[in-house]
This record gives C-alpha cells, structure tokens and sequence, in this order.
C-alpha cells in the first residue's frame, strides 16, 4: 500500500484504477479482521480532524469509529463551529491544524476548500463529501458491488437514476469509467451530469474497457443490470423551493416495483443514504399527500425488500474509510 503513504483522497479518479482497488482490499480485509476479533489498532497515537460544514451521519460516524477501532484519536468540528470561512480562511485554517493533526476530513459545499486544504494542510485531507464529488461513498459502493456479485468488478453493470449532476450522480459516472464496469446513468435532460465529467467518463472508458451510457431512458439504463443506484433527488445545501420542479422532473426515474422488473431478478438495490422511503419525514410525508405514494427517490417496498442492500452498503462506509486512514498515515500498511 505504499502508493497511498501520505496521500489525499480529493477525487477517486485522481488515483490509478489499480490503487483504487487495493484500498477495497484492504477494506475488507479489516472488515474480515474486525469481524474476527483479530483487528491490530495500526494508528495509534494518530490525531484526526474532521471538519463538517454539512451534517452527517454515516461518513462521520465512519471516519470516528474506524479511529476508535485503529487506535487514533478524531476531533469533530460540526457546522459553524470552527473559524473556517467567517474569521479566517481556507490557508490559515489548513496550516494551523495541519500542526495539530495527522489528516483532516472535509464535508462542505465547496471542491476548492477541500483544494485549499490540501494544498496549505501538508497533511493528508480526505473529501468528505462536496457539492461536486463524494469519494468515500465510492469506495463503499464498490466493496459492496463487490460482495453482491459473483462477476469480476469489470464485469458488473450498475445504474444510477435521479439528479445526475450531483455528487452522487458524477462520482457513480467516472467510478464506473475509472474501473472499467458499465456503467449507466438516466435522468431527464436538465439533470444529467455535466458535459465535461461525461467527457471524462468516456475519455476514462476508452483506457479501462467500461461501458458508459448516459441517456433518459430509465427501462433502458437498467435493462439486465446488476445494482440500480438512487439518491435522494434534492441535496444538503439546495434550497427547499426546487423540490416540487425536481420532483415534476424525476418521477419517471423513481425507483419502484416497475423499474425493478424492469431491471430483472438479479438487480440489487443501493442508495447512499439517508433515503426518504416511507413517511416518517416531513418531506416523505408531504410527497405521499401529494402523490399517494410511499417514498419519494425510492418506493418503500424496493426499500424493504431482499433486493436492497443499503445497510450492508452504510456498512462499508466504516471499513472503507478505516482502509483509507490506514493506507494514508499509518507506517505498518
Ligand atoms: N451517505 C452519506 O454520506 O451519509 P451521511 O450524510 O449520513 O454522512
Ligand atoms: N447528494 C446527497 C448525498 C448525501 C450523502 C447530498 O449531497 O445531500
């Protein structure tokens, strides 16, 4: 794991396909160590800063309890609680607790903070999500892809429906691209990925062997593929007001008992997480007044159901970013 030694973790496709994988290695080999009671705490005496500017429940959690398990010890900076951004910049901030800590997690809007960090910290700074990209969430989904399928990786095909131009949706394009799997995204018009992360993924695909399609077919994105991707359709940061036009815009891509068929049989479910499944929150409760359906990006029956495995995949989130913690700062990797 030499290659990883004091690296950052900005964008997945900033690394060599091969490395990525690696990490997923070592992920589940610590899943399986941990599983076994066998885990050895390599991070000891190891100081983690964790810096959220949006909430979070599994990415910190992960980041928090992989530190645990690893001997290392984390500071959480939630929302508003640090000088970041009003009283002092983006360098300052990265030089000060690059002398405290030996690697800072970033969540927030902006990829240029997360640039910043990195280019003053003078320590490893992993993207803990941005508007732009979510790694960490990459290296979950494909350990889990990777569980649930008996294919090797390059073989697996996946699809992503909903708002395309999203972290979520960008990230899924160029993982697939970078590891060479096809990959499929359906969204209406307005909300497919940027023209020049399309143009990377295809760029990306020519040297892996992926397939990539980006189209608004959602039967057709999904027709005979492995996993069907979702997330919820308006993000952390976007203002309440787009939820009626979103929702005018994605229904047909929502994915439900139709879109599973579909898919056929083996098509497995995931979804970053948290999801609006059912009615326990304001904005599911308010989509089933609405519409008369329960679940908004997802129908809580597919939720439910024996072909979702989203949990397995929140999972990952911890044994994935405990891989990326040991790969970056510790010296027994
Ligand atoms: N999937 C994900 O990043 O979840 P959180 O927002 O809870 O961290
Ligand atoms: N696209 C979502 C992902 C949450 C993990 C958001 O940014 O809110």
């Amino acid at each position: 794991m030499g290659y990883w030694t004091g690296k950052s973790l900005v964008a997945l496709i900033e690394h060599p396909p091969a490395e990525v994988l690696a990490l997923v290695d070592l992920a589940a080999a610590l899943k399986a160590d941990k599983r076994a009671g066998v885990e050895q705490p390599r991070l000891t005496g190891k100081n983690v800063a964790l810096i959220f500017e949006k909430t979070s429940t599994r990415t910190r959690c992960a980041f928090e309890v992989a530190c645990f398990d690893q001997g290392a010890n984390c500071s959480y900076i939630g929302p508003g609680r640090s000088q970041l951004g009003t009283k002092e910049s983006v360098a300052d901030t990265a030089r000060v607790l690059g002398r405290f800590y030996d690697a800072i997690e970033y969540r927030g809007s902006l990829q240029s903070v997360v640039d910043g960090l990195v280019r003053y910290a003078g320590v490893p700074v992993y993207n803990g999500l941005t508007d732009d990209y979510h790694p960490t969430q990459m290296l979950a989904d494909v350990l889990t892809m990777r569980e649930h399928s008996d294919k090797p990786l390059a073989e697996v095909s996946f699809a992503y429906l909903g708002d395309a131009r999203n972290n979520m949706g960008h990230s899924l394009l160029l993982t697939g691209a970078l590891l060479g799997m096809d990959v499929r995204i359906a969204a209406p018009n307005a909300l497919q990925p940027d023209q020049a992360i399309i143009e990377r993924a295809q760029a990306l695909a020519k040297e892996t062997g992926a397939q990539v399609m980006v189209t608004d077919d959602a039967e057709q994105a999904v027709a005979g593929c492995d996993f069907i991707h979702t997330d919820v359709w308006v993000s952390m940061g976007e203002d309440s007001s787009v939820w009626q036009e979103r929702t005018e815009l994605l229904l047909p891509y929502r994915i439900d008992a139709r879109l599973m068929q579909a898919a056929g049989k083996q098509a497995k479910f995931m979804h970053c997480l948290p999801a609006y499944h059912d009615r326990s929150t304001s904005f599911g409760e308010q989509f089933y007044e609405d519409h008369g359906l329960v679940g908004i990006e997802v129908a809580h029956e597919i939720f439910e159901s024996e072909a979702a495995v989203v949990f397995d995949q929140a999972e990952n989130r911890m044994h994935t970013i405990k891989a990326l913690l040991v790969a970056t700062l510790s010296h027994t990797n």
